[in-house]
């Protein structure tokens, strides 16, 4: 069982890279082998909708992204863990979302699988923000549901947390720590 974790925010100790911990935690308690990436250290360029990828499924462009294919490739569980920035994902999350256009190409234009199928994937969703709006992780869950969707990620459910701010504010909240290590450790289980 291989558990890919993607700490998408910019600050790191903070409150999704704490929550994501635990999930991480969770899961290797239960034997999970556990990776995290952390796309805003690594150099993502936004999708240029060339369509290259429309004749064999490949992203021309040579940067940071090409082991992230890998990565989702190898794993069973992906956990993302992104804080509402502008009511949505940090925009190196959504660079590397936007990136899998050319596994959307893969699976619509050229009708092959866009992961191998010999896996069956499932996803989760971790997310704060400051306020306390209504609505305001819909942004991100859309983009995530439809990213899931295209790589055939099976939702697997998500805690997210509402007036979070300060770094490291989500310490005061020791339930939401155990939320996630328990759905780390769930996930792992299988
Ligand atoms: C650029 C930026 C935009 C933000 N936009 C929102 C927002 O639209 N809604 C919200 O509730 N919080 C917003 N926040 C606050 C963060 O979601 C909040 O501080 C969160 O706890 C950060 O999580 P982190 O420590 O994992 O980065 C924003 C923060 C930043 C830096």
């Amino acid at each position: 069982m291989k558990v890919l974790g993607i700490a998408g925010s910019p600050r790191r100790n903070g409150n999704t890279d704490l929550l994501q911990a635990e999930f991480m935690r969770g899961a290797g308690s239960k034997g999970a082998e556990v990776k995290t990436i952390y796309p805003s250290q690594m150099k993502i360029t936004p999708c240029q909708h060339c369509d290259t990828c429309f004749k064999e499924g490949k992203c021309r462009i040579q940067d940071d992204m090409q082991p992230i294919y890998e990565e989702l490739e190898q794993a069973d569980i992906i956990v993302l863990a992104s804080p509402v920035q502008f009511s949505g994902p940090p925009a190196p999350v959504k660079a590397m979302i936007d990136r899998c256009q050319c596994l959307w190409a893969k699976k619509y234009v050229l009708k092959i699988p866009p992961l191998s199928r010999e896996r069956k994937r499932k996803g989760f969703l971790i997310s704060v923000g400051a306020t306390g709006m209504k609505d305001m992780f819909e942004a991100t869950r859309g983009i995530v549901k439809t990213w899931f969707h295209v790589l055939e990620i099976e939702p697997a459910g998500e805690l997210v947390f509402s007036k979070i701010d300060e770094k490291g504010a989500i310490l005061q909240q020791p339930e939401a720590m155990q939320k996630a290590y328990e759905a780390g450790q769930k996930l792992a289980e299988g």
